[in-house]
């Protein structure tokens, strides 16, 4: 018999990059892992194959007499280079203090596995739930959720519910219960310019053609004004304003500014003029770009013209952005830039629409008690910058809300070295899992 502590640490040492294709094996072995461990605490245990990573779903004995909760978690984690600056081992998790040290603790192994300790406990001392539970874990996540829709418009009946409950987000403080209604959707682009056939030689040919490097240094610099505005024509047309009560309740929260200063390291924060940091981070949408590469990385000097670079963006949406609408419009501003000698490939990447709820409908209100009854105090309301791309897609096709209950802090270090989360935080993700299915079933 093992605790739950010895069961999540045995689920973060599996390696599961799914971006990795070299840790597909070890991604699969941890889906393996988690339907043992389900069909262990009496749950009927299924993995689905998808084109890509499978999917993991469990449920109990549904009866018609009580609502049904799914839960949703991603088995999937980040790669974790770069790896000499992690302090310990990337995928040994190692207690530090309070907190446990690994890939994956805080996104999202450390968070979904507290609801799946919680349901084992629960069945364990009273032999049932107060619901007709389905645990929906997938291994795509951090790569866009691919094949998820395509799986839930497949499985509708399967995966029929009342309401979705996922713990993937932060809190906005330690022992802080924070029920988030809003996430950012987003949209990935990537882009090549294409210049000589191949690397020359900068004496012999610099002067006389295009340097890629340069030209994409030009095309990205078009994306912004110097006040951290986007320019892509019509970016903004469809951003729904912040609601006034939402604007008393952030307020409520303090200004978070020097925190997220103190938090990222940055000398001076830097953003869209006009609007807050907060507003900044959950409520407008951004370009960023992620890598950029092209020519000579390596030590010391090489005079070389490469013959291509690239970048990769993404684009954070709000409510009511539209990440296909906004990928037609950057394209059409990639395009207007033509710069001579190089040619631009464009290559469309994953998309997540954003997500908005109500907090006060009652299952909103039944997951703030649970906040409660687990955090004491009444719990934060935020809207979130990150993006889970699979929340509208339950709203579009099973028809349900999703409640998001954060367990990660805002120093989980999620996606870079470092990446923890506590102990307590676990144990009270145990506590509030079975808060929530009671709230829930109400
Ligand atoms: N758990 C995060 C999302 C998150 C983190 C939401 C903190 C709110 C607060 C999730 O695993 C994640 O990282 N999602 C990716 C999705 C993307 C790769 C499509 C993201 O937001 O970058
Ligand atoms: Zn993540």
């Amino acid at each position: 018999m093992s605790t739950p502590l010895e069961d999540l640490f045995t689920v973060l040492r599996f390696p599961s990059v799914s971006t990795d294709s070299s840790r597909r094996d070890d991604t699969r072995a941890c889906a393996n892992w988690l339907v043992e461990k389900l069909r262990r605490i009496g749950l009927t245990t299924n993995l689905h194959e998808t084109p890509g990573h499978p999917v993991v779903i469990a449920q109990n004995e549904h009866r018609p007499d009580r609502r049904t909760v799914l839960i949703y978690g991603h088995y999937d984690v980040q790669p974790a280079e770069p790896l000499a600056e992690w302090l310990t081992p990337a995928f040994e998790p190692t207690l530090v203090g309070d907190r446990i040290m690994c890939r994956g603790s805080a996104d999202n192994k450390g968070q979904f596995m507290a609801h799946v300790c919680g349901v084992e406990q629960a069945l364990k001392e009273h032999g049932d739930l107060p619901v007709n539970l389905t645990f929906l874990i997938e291994g795509e996540e951090e790569i866009g959720s691919p094949n998820l829709k395509p799986f839930l418009l497949a499985n509708k009946e399967l995966l029929k519910c009342d309401v979705v409950a996922i713990s993937d987000t932060g809190m906005v403080g330690e022992g802080k219960g924070t029920f988030t209604y809003g996430l950012r959707g987003i949209a990935c682009v990537e882009v090549t310019v294409r210049g000589p056939g191949i690397d020359l030689h900068s004496g012999l040919f610099g002067g006389s053609v295009n340097n890629p490097n340069m030209a994409l240094a030009r095309l990205l610099s078009t994306f912004h004004d110097p006040e951290g505005k986007v320019t892509v024509d019509g970016f903004y047309d469809a951003v729904r304003p912040l609601a006034d009560w939402e604007r008393d309740a952030w307020a409520k929260l303090g200004d978070p500014a020097a925190e997220t200063q103190r938090l990222t390291g940055v000398p001076q924060l830097f953003g869209e003029a006009g609007y807050t940091d907060m507003e900044r981070r959950w409520a407008r949408p951004t370009a960023e770009v992620n890598g950029i590469g092209g020519g000579y990385q390596g030590e010391g000097s090489k005079t070389v013209i490469p013959r291509s670079a690239f970048a990769k963006f993404s684009f954070r949406l709000v409510p009511d952005q539209d990440p296909d609408d906004i990928l037609a419009k950057v394209e059409a501003h990639l395009r207007k830039q033509v710069a001579p000698g190089v040619k631009v490939e464009i290559e469309l990447g994953h998309t997540g629409q954003p997500y908005l709820m109500d907090p006060y409908s009652p299952f909103g209100q039944a997951a703030q008690n649970a906040l409660e009854a687990t955090f004491g105090g009444k719990p934060a309301l935020i809207r979130e910058g990150g993006s889970i791309p699979i929340v509208q897609a339950f709203r579009d096709v099973l028809g349900v809300d999703t409640l998001l209950l954060g367990l990660a802090l805002p120093d989980c270090q999620a996606h870079a070295p470092n990446e923890n989360y506590p102990v307590a935080n676990f144990e009270a993700g145990i506590r509030l899992n079975q808060h929530l299915l009671r709230e829930l079933a109400k």
